[in-house]
């Protein structure tokens, strides 16, 4: 066969491309940021998981003539597949320059951006659904953004926006008695005791221009015709090391493969290319056929289904809907299985991009079909220049067995499913980490048939997920045929089950006693459908399920997330044009949705560009015997690499060293810096880099470690009042108790990146970086250059998320590459990848907390001594602050007269944790929160009985000494419990768990106060810098960082008001200390408050000095009055300064008035969760907040859901999991598992109380960007609730100790049943688990 290079052609955006020479490993993704230009689409993980990277793809079939479109990820998607394809970018949509696509238009306005880093894929995967369903359904609109993350929003306002195209936009759709779940409320009770009316919504969906789906781009006709035209030749694309080949025949592939029987057969990518990216795994030849039809035959014959290979998993589960829909129940049992498994496999991009082919050959271990197809029966059609021969798909092919295995040479042509028959049954079952796009943790496909005398007579049963390959329980099936469908064959087939399919306890991936347990739960499930299903059939002779069996089988509660919300009404008196208070849009969410929001790495490439590679340790604790550099330097392209000698004595600043100098303190700590002439050539000599360790004693990973070795940064902090001693000898009884809780990923959305350009000339260093803290990156870059600060100038005009995770390390990595800048005199760009910022950057910390608890009986607690730790890992960072902020703010909203609580900070080898919205209070205030449910249990109250009577009332005292006012609390907390019908719905989930073995439902009320302050009034100091010009239009900076809370928009909102100027005339550029120096972080949840201080003063200073030109010509405008002032000289230019808040905190005698304000709020959550396999849903949270004047409801709203959302992750899904080596495992979107679009509550109301408090905060408004993580939590209890119904129907003695996050794991194994202890147990030291607990 020819291997002359071709010519390849495709579209972007309706432009035709033509690449001559393409390189066979470029993925589409750089190629669309780098060589077209269109930064548009973003890098989130590079890995199929997060969504960003979503653009439709479009390709016309000449034999149909007809085109699909689909979602498809760019980062997987390798460009040389695209020959003919139309790619549609979120660029190609619409833009502020031409106009605005619906789906742009309405994700915006419904408030669904915030950072705006996720909304380009959020928006392409809604554009390709409605390019397919112009009126999609609400499954489909849950399916179609199940693979798009988002860290900011909670999705809910990305619901709203795809819920205005769907066909039925006003209801719920999850009709339970034909009445919506809005109406009737859940378990029956109504929505809101008090029936309130929820305020208008923060958009109007008349105002949305309609889609018209004659207005999208049609598919280029040039496209068409090369698709008609081209000759049936195979296409050949070669690069420096890799070939591509892309037979268009069948022929001609097989020729292919029968030349180069190693090359594999890329289809979808979405297997092959994660190998390669993260494997190392390496192909010099790659085959991948385009538009064979023989490879996406659909035929139904007699017999059975047979699919064709190159089907994408998508197209196969379009087909399965339909033949299961046309063809009697029992013939489509496999089908059905089948198509329940492809409803959760991965997300739509991945469903779309993967071939059938591609996923049954890959043969993952977590496959979620290939344990269904070998217990279907399925055959294995494969074509060779030999011939063709069929191979069944069984454990022997899933073991990879030469003899029951592809050749090499051979291609898998398409897949037979055969029909089911009478009295056989199949089904498949998951267990995740997450409902949608998350890989299963177990899986399973089961089959059984039975003959004429009713007795198993076939049988199959696979588990993927559990070891090194699929597993078929082979020895236990045989030995059970013959044997009666009843509970004794059950118990015989767990007992065989757990004796045949063995889970080490070093198993990787770890969770084995969970996995064990899965087994034989889904056993059971097994054993109920089919009984189930033969009742059904034959009732005379099987009888129905007992025993509330069914409840087993149901669905968790279906229904996508929706809220509503209620919020202040506006003053009648107030001005119309004045914005304050009003739900304005984010000024940049237009430009989110459009792609044209710039992101410190959209910045174009400045000439001569270098990029930056860092080389981190993989030893947790070790001496560095040697360093090689010598083959890293010697590649092509690589420029030079900085290390720690080459910074000398500027290797450090203040507490932090750039990179390592002779030992190192965790995997993940920077050693060095490759700098090179491409991002790729920079990473692959990174890995080049040779070190030799030596490892050291003692590792100190977790904080019992450090506690055993006394390894602690500082002194410990203490607050004490009352007398803890005495108050307990009164008690009436004294409780002790730990609790655990796990750490948190930052895990924003755009990762770590900046830019660092020598402008030439005196030395100056422009540095555009995504920080929180422009002015800790100046004063780093300055030191670390031996410059003064004013030659460093830092830029940032917007962060992708940030959470806490964007000031020390980022500093860290831009005072390297700034090195790396000034030393080469190059401008140098370092991103990191996703799996490289979870590795070197730390998060949330994790905590212990020990408490002594005394208490009266009607569960008043009358003394509390509290020990809290925190793993504060290698370096101070941040740690004693957040163990202060933790110790002020950790007895939440109660009045605990007596207190003494020490805390310290961890010195332990993991990165170091770093701030993380809440900044200890989310961990403070659980284990408070966990002690008082302990106090509930041994009172026999329930917690919101306890918490009640503890509540704090009226004017009281915080243990630091300041006065509160607490009747927000009060308030929130009765609003609270009123909305949520609390004691109505406390009643139904009691009779819903009565009748519910299986499922329970439970249902928790937390109260929240939240302190605002940062303690120190330097670090509250405010400025900001108002320009007129003489055209009359403003130009507004100030010194708050835009990381998606919307504070430039609240700017805007103030300077509008105090200048009575539409916001239109006035115009934001960036956040930079060229502007305004000296800034503070943004964090806290004060940047608001602080810098509109600053903005209003800046405006009353220009108002000051206009007023007398204004009062002469009131009815002038602003390009009269700027005029005039300059022809009077009169500056138009003002600075705006506060000086921060008044706050104080002396930590030798723990008092102090550290705090500004608190924010009040309590939230209601009510969960359903399934004893059997631990998955939970949240089915309704209802959430009341005093957040004083809202200075925009529809910002704040989305501050207090998205805090809510993540705080739900952090106690309920998101798990770091660390080797015993202290390596982190959990290093992507597929390992570690924020919230996705599936996990928002089904109803979530939010309702923010009238202004109770007057103060002298700006407008009286409140901060609201940290409080609402803690709420989350209420999540945590409601399962704590729901798990302890089932232990006490159960009679299982004791409680379920509290730990976060409260995973399907604890769950699981927390509803103990027959199952559970049947399962075999390691004894402890007796193997290497896989991961520890931190
Ligand atoms: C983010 C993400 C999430 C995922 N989630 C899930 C999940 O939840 N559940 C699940 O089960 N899976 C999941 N997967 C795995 C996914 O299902 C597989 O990667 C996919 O099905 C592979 O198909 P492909 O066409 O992309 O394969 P490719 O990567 O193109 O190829 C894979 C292998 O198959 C071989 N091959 C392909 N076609 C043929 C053929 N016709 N003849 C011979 N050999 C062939 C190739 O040689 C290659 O070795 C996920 C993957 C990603 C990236
Ligand atoms: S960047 Fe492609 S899916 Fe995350
Ligand atoms: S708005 Fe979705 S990640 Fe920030």
């Amino acid at each position: 066969m020819e291997l002359e290079p071709s010519t390849l052609h495709f579209c972007v955006n309706g432009r035709r491309v033509v690449e001559e020479n393409v390189d066979p490993e470029t993925m589409l993704l750089p190629y669309l940021r780098r060589n077209l230009r269109l930064p548009g689409t973003k890098n989130g993980c590079g890995s199929g998981g997060c969504g960003a990277c979503t653009v439709m793809l479009s390709r016309f079939d000449p034999s149909t003539g007809q085109i699909r479109h689909y979602p498809a990820n760019a980062c997987l998607t390798p460009l040389c597949s695209l020959h003919g394809v139309a790619v549609t970018t979120v660029e190609g949509v619409g833009s502020t320059r031409t106009r605005l696509h619906p789906v742009q238009e309405r994700i915006a306005r419904t408030h669904g951006t915030q950072c705006g880093f996720c909304t380009p894929g959020m928006v392409m995967s809604l554009y390709a659904l409605l390019r397919n369903h112009p009126q999609p359904s609400e499954e489909q609109l849950a399916d179609a953004l199940a693979g798009n993350l988002c860290r900011c929003t909670g999705y809910r306002a990305i619901l709203d926006a795809g819920r205005t195209f769907c066909k039925v936009s006003g209801c719920c759709q999850s009709k339970e008695n034909g009445v919506c779940c809005l109406d009737q409320g859940v378990n029956g009770a109504p929505g809101s005791e008090e029936g309130g009316q929820t305020s208008p919504e923060c958009f109007s969906e008349e105002e949305f221009v309609p889609l018209d789906p004659t207005q999208e781009l049609i598919f280029p006709p040039e496209l068409m015709m090369l698709a008609k035209k081209q000759p049936r030749k195979s296409r050949v694309f070669k690069g420096d090391r890799m070939t591509w080949i892309s037979p268009v025949t069948l022929k001609d592939l097989l020729k292919a493969k029968s030349k180069f029987p190693q090359a594999p057969v890329v289809m979808g990518n979405t297997s092959v290319g994660p190998e390669m990216k993260f494997k190392g795994i390496f192909h010099p030849v790659i085959i991948s056929p385009d538009g064979i039809e023989d490879l996406n035959v659909i035929k139904q014959e007699c017999n059975g289904l047979t699919l064709g290979a190159g089907l994408s998993l998508a197209q196969v589960q379009d087909v399965l809907a339909d033949v299961v829909q046309r063809l009697p129940e029992e013939k489509t049992q496999t089908l059905h299985a089948l198509l329940q498994q492809l409803q959760t496999l991965a997300g739509s991009q991945i469903r779309s991009m993967a071939s059938l082919g591609g996923h049954i050959v890959s043969r993952h271990l977590d496959s979620d079909l290939n344990p269904l197809l070998a217990a279907g029966s399925c055959t294995l059609h494969v074509l060779s220049e030999e011939g063709a021969r069929q191979i069944p798909l069984d454990e022997r092919f899933l073991d990879r067995s030469p003899s029951a295995d592809l050749k090499p040479q051979e291609v898998l042509l398409s897949v037979t499913v055969p029909y089911t028959r009478k009295w056989e049954f199949v089904s498949a079952f998951r267990q995740a980490q997450r409902k949608r796009s998350a890989r299963a943790t177990v899986n399973a496909g089961m089959r059984v048939f039975f003959g004429g005398d009713g007795v198993i007579t076939e049988l199959s049963i696979l588990y993927g997920g559990i070891g090194p390959a699929i597993l078929c329980a082979t020895d236990t099936c045989r030995k059970l045929l013959g044997r009666p469908w009843t509970e004794d064959t059950l118990g015989e087939a767990c007992r065989l089950v757990l004796g045949e399919v063995i889970i080490p306890g070093a198993a990787p991936g770890g969770r084995v006693e969970f996995r064990r347990t899965l087994l034989v739960s889904f056993l059971f499930r097994f054993y109920l459908q089919v009984s189930q299903s033969l009742s059904r059939m034959d009732p005379s002779r099987y009888p129905s399920l007992a025993g509330g069996n069914e409840s087993a089988l149901a669905d968790l509660h279906p229904a996508l997330g929706r809220g509503t919300f209620e919020h202040q009404g506006m003053d009648p008196m107030q001005l119309p044009q004045d914005p304050i208070g009003r739900p304005i849009m984010h000024l940049s969410g237009v430009k989110h949705a459009t792609g044209e929001a710039i992101y410190c790495d959209d910045l174009p490439a400045v000439d001569r560009e270098l990029s930056l590679a860092f080389v981190t340790s993989s030893r947790a604790h070790a001496a560095i015997v040697s360093m090689d550099l010598s083959e890293a330097l010697s590649l092509p392209g690589v420029v030079d690499i900085v290390t720690a000698k080459h910074l000398g004595d500027a290797n450090c600043f203040a507490e932090e060293t750039l990179l390592a100098t002779d030992k190192v303190l965790c995997v993940g700590h920077l050693i060095c810096a490759v700098v090179a002439d491409s991002e790729v050539r920079a990473k692959q000599a990174a890995k080049k880099v040779r070190i030799v360790y030596q490892d050291l004693e003692p590792l100190i990973l977790t904080i019992e470690e450090a506690i055993q070795h006394n390894s602690f940064f500082e002194t410990e902090r203490k607050l004490e009042n009352g007398d803890v001693e005495a108050a307990l000898q009164m008690a009436d009884q004294v409780l002790q108790g730990t609790v655990h809780m796990g750490g948190q990923e930052h895990f924003y959305m755009e990762t770590q990146s900046m830019l660092v350009v020598p402008r030439g000339e005196d030395q100056e260093m422009d540095v555009y970086v995504s920080t929180q803290f422009p002015r800790y990156i100046q004063d780093i870059v300055a030191a670390t250059l031996k410059l003064p600060a004013n030659k460093v100038m830092c830029h940032v005009r917007r962060v992708g998320g940030a959470f806490g995770g964007k000031v020390i390390k980022t500093g860290v990595l831009a005072a390297v590459t700034a090195f790396a800048a000034h030393r080469l005199d190059r401008a140098v760009r370092c991103v990191l990848e996703r799996g490289e910022d979870m590795l070197i950057t730390g998060g949330r910390h994790p905590y212990l907390g020990k408490y002594k608890v005394g208490f009266k009986n009607d569960g008043r607690i009358v003394a509390l001594d509290m020990e809290h730790y925190n793993n504060g890992g290698s370096t101070l960072d941040e740690s004693l602050w957040v163990v202060e902020m933790g110790l002020l703010k950790m007895e939440n909203a109660y009045k605990l007269p007596n207190l003494r609580c020490r805390g310290r900070a961890c010195r332990t080898n993991l990165p170091a944790n770093t701030a993380l919205r809440g900044f200890g209070f989310p961990q403070a205030g659980l284990i408070t929160e966990a002690c008082l449910v302990e106090v509930a249990t041994k009172c026999g109250l329930s917690p919101e009985e306890v918490r009640e009577v503890n509540l704090y009332q009226g004017i009281e005292r915080m243990p630091c000494g300041q006065e509160i006012n607490t009747e927000g609390l009060a308030r929130c907390w009765s609003e609270c419990k009123a909305k949520s019908a609390f004691s109505l719905r406390r009643a139904a989930v009691d009779r819903f768990n009565a009748g519910s073995p299986w499922k329970k439902r439970g249902l928790a009320m937390v109260p929240l106060k939240f302190p605002v302050g940062i303690g120190n009034v330097a670090m509250g100091q405010a400025s900001a810098l108002v320009h007129i010009y003489l055209d009359g239009s403003v130009l507004l900076t100030h010194g708050g960082i835009e990381m998606g809370q919307g504070v430039h928009t609240k700017m805007l909102q103030v300077v509008s008001r105090e200048l009575k100027m539409p916001m239109g005339n006035i115009h934001l550029r960036r956040t930079s200390t060229e502007t305004i120096p000296n800034a503070n972080a943004s964090g806290g949840s004060v940047v608001a408050d602080l810098n509109g201080l600053a903005v209003k003063d800046a405006c009353q200073t220009l108002l000051r000095r206009l007023e007398p030109i204004i009062s002469k010509n009131p009815r002038g405008t602003w390009k009269d009055w700027a005029q005039a002032a300059f022809d009077q000289s009169i500056s138009l230019s003002a600075i705006g300064y506060f000086r921060g808040y008044e706050s104080n905190i002396d930590w030798e005698k723990g008092e102090g008035h550290p705090f500004e304000y608190c924010v009040y709020g309590a939230a209601c959550s009510e969960v359903e969760v399934d004893c059997l396999t631990g998955t939970h849903k949240n089915i309704r949270t209802d959430i009341v907040m005093d957040v004083g004047h809202s200075i925009n409801p529809a910002l704040d709203r989305g501050q207090v859901e998205g805090a809510f959302i993540q705080g739900m992750g952090l106690y309920t899904s998101e798990e770091l999991k660390y080797s015993p080596r202290g390596a982190l495992h959990t290093r992507g979107p597929d390992q570690y598992k924020i919230p996705a679009t599936c996990d928002v509550p089904a109803e979530l109301h939010i309702s923010f109380l009238p202004p109770s408090e007057n103060s002298n905060t700006l407008y009286s408004s409140k901060g609201l960007g940290e409080s609402g993580v803690f709420l989350g939590c209420s999540v945590l209890f409601a399962i704590w609730d729901a798990v302890s119904a089932a232990r006490r129907e159960r009679g299982l003695p004791g409680r379920l100790a509290l730990s976060s996050p409260l995973t399907p794991e604890k769950i699981r194994m927390a509803c103990e049943d027959r199952f559970t202890s049947m399962i075999p147990r390691d004894a402890p030291g007796s193997y290497v688990p896989w991961d520890v607990p931190i």
